[in-house]
């Protein structure tokens, strides 16, 4: 049934106009907001309009609920196999990586991400549908030992319903393939409402969903800028059996409270204050190499970017000199150049966030060893690479998420000193260091409080892996086997009076 794309499927390969939609989906429906209401997508690079999607209401996004139901009570979802599922799954990611270079460019367009991370994106995006559609086939269950003679006990897995996958600007494909392509292969359906100012790249990816045949209101996508009352109504819907967030603490503890009355099961993936520690024994070259990839992926606007780097007294200025000279050399500006590193941030409000803070240290008698400014005639958007030293535990630096490429550096003299600042936040998502001494390495990756630790490397992620956080920065995992979890029900099934004999 669902074997290679056929000729039709083929010939409807689509370019990059074809696929910037300009209306929302729901119930298989590209449809626009009931009171036709519509707000702007621009450029971050010089804030020029690119384009404009619905304002969708909250009825509009009831609506998309109602179709997620209706869909997951369907005939034409229900009666899919797990394989069959796999097979809509593997002909979306097919669809994805032929259309990987057109994707690249909305993204870029719409987020400023340089072009090369853009492509790289669509492809780390759509390794989780390509492992998801794996994983739809081994969503086991469990036949259990039984104390009493004549019963079996039955363990099976049963997709959840409708899932609400709420998704950030910073990854705008590949946080909502890590919870789609979960979902889908649970068989759950579900109604995304991606970041208001990333929806292109959204509705791209759902457009080449339709095109792989995945049915009918399995998608929903609903674009809003009036995100607060479509998040509570997610959370208040008894027809939303599950919320997957991706953004900030804040609004995570906001849907963790108000998903509490309906039981729902909900996964946060929230912010982070990552430590970055080198030790006196490390590669410093390495360790460097590991700073630059976790510190500017995406203008350091990752959840798990390295935000406070503490440095052992020994390699200390060694290190912080080698790190200024790599960040000096950073090519800035309009990501479509492919030579370019570092695009804006992703709008004002970023903007005024990662400037405030360096202010702020500034203020404290931190040393601002390259960068500390804006870079106007770029863009208003654009913000140097920056160093800051001495950066005090008063600083918001230290205490808070920076989202934005500045490191933040602060000597330390023991392993023990180093552990007890890294762990002094409420915030537990990654963790990096760099070491070349074994006892360390094993002592210093068991006591670190987070949930993803990179050792020698500053780029952990990837669909095999379990991503997610402890403390503030979350509950639950995605992408890895247990990304299926959380849309997933255990059912028990006690089958008594079997006549064995
Ligand atoms: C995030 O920043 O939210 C995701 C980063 C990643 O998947 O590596």
């Amino acid at each position: 049934m669902f074997g290679r794309l056929n000729s039709v499927q083929i010939s409807r390969i689509r370019n990059f106009s074809a696929l910037v939609q300009s209306k929302a989906l729901v119930n298989g429906n590209w449809i626009d907001s009931s009171n036709n209401d519509t707000f702007d997508v621009t450029n971050p690079v010089n804030g020029k309009k690119i384009g404009s999607v619905p304002n969708m209401t909250v009825q509009d996004a009831q609506n998309a609920i109602n179709a997620a139901k209706q869909a997951y009570e369907s005939k034409e979802w229900r009666s899919l196999t797990a394989k069959d599922r796999s097979n809509l799954l593997k002909k979306w990611h097919k669809l994805i990586e032929q259309h990987s270079q057109q994707i690249a460019e909305i993204m870029t367009a719409e987020s400023g991400k340089p072009i090369n991370e853009s492509k790289g994106e669509v492809l780390y995006g759509n390794s989780f549908v390509e492992w998801f559609a794996e994983e739809a086939r081994r969503i086991y269950g469990e036949i259990v030992p039984s104390p009493v003679a004549n019963r079996e006990i039955i363990v099976m897995k049963q997709p959840i319903g409708v899932a609400a996958l709420i998704t950030p600007w910073n990854f705008p494909l590949a946080m909502i393939t890590r919870k789609a392509g979960a979902a889908l292969a649970a068989g759950c359906t579900v109604v995304i409402k991606p970041a208001e100012d990333t929806p292109l790249t959204a509705l791209a990816v759902a457009k080449l969903a339709e095109d792989a045949g995945i049915p009918k209101g399995v998608i929903n996508v609903v674009t809003t800028n009036k995100a607060a009352p479509i998040g509570d109504l997610f959370c208040k819907s008894p027809d939303v059996r599950g919320i997957s967030f991706t953004g900030s603490t804040q609004v995570g503890k906001l849907l963790f409270r108000n998903a509490a009355d309906g039981i729902k099961r909900v996964c946060l993936e929230l912010g982070g204050n990552a430590p970055f520690i080198v030790f006196d024994s490390a590669n410093v070259e390495k360790a460097v190499d590991g700073a630059m990839s976790s510190k500017f992926r995406n203008c350091g606007q990752t959840c798990v970017s390295a935000n406070r780097f503490f440095v052992q007294a020994g390699i200390y200025d060694k290190f912080v000199a080698l790190l200024k000279q790599r960040v000096e050399a950073l090519k800035i500006g309009d990501g479509q150049s492919s030579d370019i590193q570092i695009g804006p941030l992703i709008n004002k409000m970023q903007y005024d966030k990662v400037s405030g803070f360096v202010e702020d240290a500034r203020s404290k008698k931190a040393q601002i060893v390259v960068g500390g400014t804006g870079l106007p005639e770029l863009g208003a958007l654009f913000y140097a690479p920056t160093v800051v030293t001495d950066v005090p535990p008063t600083a918001q630096l230290y205490t808070e998420e920076v989202f934005g490429p500045v490191v933040s550096i602060i000597k330390f003299k023991d392993e023990a000193e180093a552990l007890q600042k890294a762990n002094d936040t409420n915030r537990g998502l990654a963790g990096y260091f760099f070491s070349e001494n074994l006892q360390q390495v094993f002592r210093v990756a068991k006591r670190l409080e987070v949930g993803m630790v990179g050792v020698n490397e500053g780029l952990i992620s990837a669909a095999e892996a379990p991503f997610g956080g402890v403390k503030e920065s979350g509950v639950g995992r995605e992408g890895s086997h247990h990304g299926i979890d959380d849309y997933v029900d255990i059912k028990y099934i006690c089958m008594g009076n079997l006549k064995y004999d």
